[in-house]
């Protein structure tokens, strides 16, 4: 039967008809939009990613990613400054490795001086109000390109952890706020949790990348930070979730909250809204999502062609991820849309 026939006014609604109905009347003026908009979007809802290489004044292009650049600890202190001025409360700092420094062992990851660490300190030390978050994952280190240990060419669970939780520590005590595990292996939050108390870094925030899919989404960040060539055209099907399923969503969240994390996120964003929202549900816990590489290189693909208006469609992709419920979007775009949403 058509949807029509059935659907009837629920008893919450009056049940008024055209024209005493006008849905139109509210849509009139900006200041009556602006009055009834039920969402809203703001500079402190936005986390900018960005990535850092050694040397310095270098500032290279990442070409699957136009307008994103790969920065060297100098310029990305005065980027970091920046985005303070802009009100924007945190950075997620990602390192391009020398492949040099790739090994199996990934034991680059747990070197105090590494890049990474280098770069945490320099940003805590020009912009001491700034979030700073760190990925705890092997991916930028390992020569296999993978986020965690592969031994028989199988991704090592229990193995991997130990080495995350002194990535975790190394970089806490040079600075990092929110230690943020994106490698999926099992039971990492909580040996995390326990490695940083232990280190008597016990502020240091938990964010989990607690629903993460094998998504071919993040192609232009492997780009970026140069983990493609070493994946080998591989993918991470036996640690990140399928894309088909929602419900292992919640069990993913509900364990990495149980061990700990004091933030969650779902990733891919714009496609998965839908985990978004069931996530916020049921929940009800600081809920991020992650605007990743490859949405923002379809967006921009799209605008540098003449094709869609980038500043408008970009906001409304933020607003859509704050409608679903995220509390807050880690975007390559946040500096552009702190500026767009300070005017
Ligand atoms: C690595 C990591 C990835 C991203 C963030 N951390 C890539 C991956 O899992 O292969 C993707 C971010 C993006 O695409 O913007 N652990």
């Amino acid at each position: 039967r058509h949807l029509l026939e059935t659907w009837t006014v629920p008893s919450f609604l009056p049940a008024a008809q055209f024209p005493l109905t006008r849905m139109r009347r509210n849509r009139r003026d900006d200041w009556s939009r602006r009055l009834i908009s039920e969402t809203k979007l703001s500079v402190d809802d936005l986390i900018w990613p960005l990535f850092v290489v050694e040397g310095s004044g270098v500032r290279q292009p990442v070409a699957s990613m136009p307008g994103v650049e790969r920065l060297s600890i100098d310029l990305l202190a005065e980027e970091a400054r920046r985005a303070a001025d802009l009100g924007i409360p945190a950075i997620a700092v990602f390192p391009s490795v020398d492949p040099a420094l790739k090994t199996p062992d990934a034991a680059e990851a747990v070197n105090p001086d590494n890049l990474v660490c280098r770069a945490v300190r320099a940003v805590k030390k020009a912009v001491p109000k700034l979030g700073i978050i760190c990925d705890v994952a092997l991916d930028p280190y390992n020569s296999d390109g993978h986020d965690g240990l592969v031994v028989d060419n199988y991704v090592q669970n229990d193995s991997t952890i130990e080495v995350l939780c002194r990535q975790a520590v190394v970089q806490a005590e040079a600075g990092c706020d929110v230690a943020a595990p994106s490698d999926m292996m099992d039971g990492r939050i909580r040996a995390i949790r326990e490695a940083l108390d232990q280190a008597n870094c016990d502020h240091v925030r938990l964010l989990s990348y607690a629903a993460k899919y094998a998504s071919a989404f993040y192609g232009p960040f492997r780009d970026a930070v140069g983990s493609k060539s070493a994946l080998k055209g591989g993918d991470k099907k036996t640690y990140q979730m399928d894309p088909a399923n929602t419900d292992e969503a919640l069990r993913e969240v509900a364990l990495d909250l149980s061990e700990g994390a004091d933030m969650v996120m779902v990733k891919p964003g714009l496609p998965y809204l839908d985990i978004v929202r069931r996530v916020k549900e049921a929940f009800a816990v600081p809920t991020l999502a992650y605007q990743v590489s490859g949405e923002y290189a379809m967006m921009k693909a799209a605008a540098l062609n003449g094709w869609l208006d980038w500043d408008k469609v970009m906001l409304e992709s933020l607003m859509a991820f704050r409608r679903a419920g995220a509390d807050a979007i880690l975007t390559y775009t946040a500096p552009e849309a702190a500026r767009l949403l300070a005017k």
